[in-house]
């Protein structure tokens, strides 16, 4: 089976992990989790592509750019999870799968976070759980894409 090759993006203020309210967000940097990415990806035989942008512009651009190249999206859409419906439209227009993830239980924090225009687009949605939510999505996101090209071949 050929590999996967998956695109990861992270949306604003996540470059300022480990800074950033460590007790909602814990204290590893994004270069850790980017680097935990990396080995659990190669253990996976893919590859991944690593992005964070603050701005929603350049995030949908690389959505545009990359999509034509890549298996799969996972995505931590930071604030932008809560009301971007252009990023969502960017997502649902690459047709790949996609995984939702966050560091934090949204779903147990103030009510705006609640809701997520992204996640109808998912494939599936993990957080709660640190950096294991990214590192469980990759690997979700590999069986998703393992099983559709599966089903393509049956
Ligand atoms: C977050 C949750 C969002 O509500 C918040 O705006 C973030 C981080 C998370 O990973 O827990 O920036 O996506």
């Amino acid at each position: 089976m050929a590999a996967c090759n998956l695109l990861v993006l992270h949306g604003p203020n996540l470059n300022m992990l480990g800074q950033r309210e460590p007790a909602l967000y814990g204290h590893q940097t994004l270069a850790e989790i980017n680097q935990l990415l990396e080995t659990r990806a190669a253990e996976l035989e893919a590859t991944v592509e690593l992005f964070q942008s603050n701005s929603e512009g350049a995030l949908i651009d690389k959505v545009q750019e990359a999509c034509s190249r890549i298996d799969g999206i996972l995505i931590n859409p930071g604030a932008f999870t809560h009301y971007s419906y252009a990023l969502r439209d960017a997502l649902a227009a690459a047709g790949l799968p996609l995984i939702e993830v966050h560091l934090s239980n949204i779903f147990a924090r103030e009510p705006f976070r609640r809701r997520s225009v992204i996640a109808p687009e998912a494939s599936g949605l993990l957080c709660g759980l640190g950096a294991d939510s990214y590192l469980l999505g990759l690997e979700a996101l590999v069986n998703v894409i393992k099983k559709q090209r599966g089903k393509n071949y049956e």
